[in-house]
């Protein structure tokens, strides 16, 4: 059982990705707070939640910024729980839910103020090619923000190998996740990390 609810992680679908989306709304709520309440979000122009799940950051982000919010996921059960949990502001146009892989995001060139990206980095096979992607959508100036509460130790050891190996996944170490933002052309990257809650809020700037 606990499987087939883990196994939703990826790409949720069924009667187990829509228990996994309402298992992930609950528990990466703190997570999520802590992580926007300690990114410059801009107040107006655009943000994107890339790999938005059912949509609870969305509506927080949507909360706290007068921004239009796009919500992006690749799940096509995502797509319409986090339309459902948007609701309202979908209806009046404020926020937005599209889905679209990481890979091929349905942005302009340097139309995107802010992307936030919660638990959702471990799941991009090709990590370059979407931080690229993402880079591509985002405006001069703008920023990447990747959250993660599975963080890997720097000598390569970690606690959730387990469950990476069983999703297929690959998580990051504080400097590894630097060193991807880097390699793609970021600049002024910050890192922050919660010792106590052992998560971590790694940014970066698209240069202007
Ligand atoms: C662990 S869930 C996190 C969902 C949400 N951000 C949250 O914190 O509750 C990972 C999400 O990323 C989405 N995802 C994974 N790979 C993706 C890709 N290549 N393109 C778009 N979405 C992707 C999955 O469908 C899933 O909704």
């Amino acid at each position: 059982m606990i499987k087939k609810l883990t196994a939703n992680a990826r790409k949720p679908s069924g009667i187990w990705g829509r228990l996994m989306i309402k298992k992930m709304n609950a528990t990466h709520y703190d997570m999520t707070v802590w992580s926007l309440n300690n990114i410059n979000l801009p107040k107006d122009g655009a943000i994107a939640d890339i790999g938005c799940g059912g949509g609870r950051c969305v509506r927080i982000l949507n909360k706290m910024s007068e921004a239009e919010i796009f919500g992006v996921d690749y799940s096509p059960l995502c797509v319409s729980e986090a339309l459902k949990k948007n609701k309202g502001s979908v209806k009046n146009g404020k926020v937005k839910i599209l889905q679209a892989s990481v890979y091929k995001l349905p942005f302009d060139d340097c139309s995107i103020d802010c992307a936030v990206s919660v638990e959702a980095v471990y799941f991009w096979d090709e990590p370059d090619k979407a931080f690229c992607e993402i880079k591509r959508a985002l405006k001069p100036g703008g920023s990447l923000n990747i959250v993660c509460e599975m963080v890997k130790n720097d000598d390569g050891t970690g606690s959730h190998d387990e469950v990476a190996d069983f999703l297929k996944l690959k998580y990051y170490s504080i400097t590894e996740l630097k060193e991807l933002f880097e390699r793609n052309g970021y600049k002024s990257i910050n890192t922050l990390y919660d010792e106590i809650n052992t998560r971590m809020l790694v940014s970066g700037i698209k240069p202007e």
